[in-house]
């Protein structure tokens, strides 16, 4: 039985916790740059219907490190959806490689794909979710922190994919997050349940920024506006104006909280270039562990081993 990578919620807590692990071994062979090819002569095709730089990078150059050939495909290329039938491109891509990796609008489409493909498929974002990113965060966590416990995460802005993983990982292990955003911004509403019923993290949704980032181990956000929503940027600019990461939320958060951004940060608007810039940031460990993290998750989903 071929696995997949679509939610985190494919993943069991011992899963995740050994993903995180693997993430650690692979970062430190990539360090000493040691010869490890695990994916020697294996092809990924990897499909996108959106932007990128940290996704498409951080595949590309961590597949080919890790001995792959990763091809770009993009929204002109396929047209996923539009050009043919979602379940004939899963089809005709999995004669030609061993993994697909797909970044997508709609989520409904990654799970046609899944289904009809032969091979491993890989979730590098949705209108939905984003599981790559919030495996990568929790491993950067866990790095600077070098533990789990007593976790608190605030997370500042629009309950959007990012907020549906961190939820799904809620499912899997425990830690208190919060998603902070303006009323009509919610994230949704069955995942948000999912994660409460789990019984494993304390989860609340507030609208109220000052109280809930308060002793917050990490204040976390993300663009106000994503991507395919890019014609309501300015209206959000008005409504999400509390919810702005700047020097006076990191105080009101306290000593001990880290700054994290999935990226792109458009600085000014989200947050400020003194948050991004400041001691507390550690946005960029958390883009190069998208990398590790990533690849640990290949190599668990195809069953390699270090
Ligand atoms: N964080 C992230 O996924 O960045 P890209 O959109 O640049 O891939
Ligand atoms: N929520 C953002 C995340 C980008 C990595 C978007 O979907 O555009």
């Amino acid at each position: 039985m071929k696995r997949d990578f679509l939610h985190i919620t494919d993943f069991s807590p011992e899963e995740i916790q050994e993903t995180f692990a693997l993430a650690g071994e692979i970062k430190a062979k990539f360090q000493r740059r040691e010869d490890f090819k695990p994916f020697k002569d294996h092809s990924m095709a990897m499909i996108f219907a959106k932007p990128s730089a940290r996704t498409r990078v951080s595949f590309e150059t961590g597949f080919f490190r890790l001995g792959g050939h990763a091809l770009y495909l993009g929204p002109s290329d396929i047209a996923i959806g539009q050009r043919e039938a979602v379940k004939d491109v899963a089809r005709v891509l999995a004669r030609y490689n061993d993994l697909l990796m797909a970044r997508l609008f709609a989520h409904e489409h990654l799970l046609e794909l899944a289904k009809h493909a032969a091979v491993p498929v890989i979730n590098g974002l949705t209108d939905y979710n984003h599981p790559c990113q919030i495996m990568a965060d929790m491993f950067t966590i866990l790095e600077h922190r070098g533990h789990l416990r007593d976790l608190k995460i605030v997370y500042l802005g629009d309950g959007n994919n990012i907020v549906h993983s961190w939820l799904r990982l809620a499912q899997r292990l425990p830690f208190h997050f919060v998603c902070a955003c303006p009323e009509g911004y919610d994230p949704d509403t069955t995942t948000v349940q999912a994660a409460k019923d789990a019984g494993l993290s304390e989860v609340a949704v507030s609208h109220d920024p000052k109280t809930a980032v308060r002793d917050a181990d990490v204040v976390y956000t993300d663009v106000w506006a994503s991507m395919g929503q890019k014609d309501q940027a300015d209206k959000r600019k008005e409504q999400f104006q509390a919810f702005q990461v700047n020097d006076a939320l990191m105080a009101a958060a306290g000593h001990k909280a880290l700054f994290m951004h999935c990226l792109p940060a458009e600085r000014g608007v989200e947050t400020t270039d003194s948050v991004m810039e400041s001691p507390a940031s550690i946005v960029f460990d958390e883009a190069e562990n998208r990398m590790h993290a990533q690849n640990a998750v290949l190599m668990k989903i195809c069953g390699k081993k270090t």
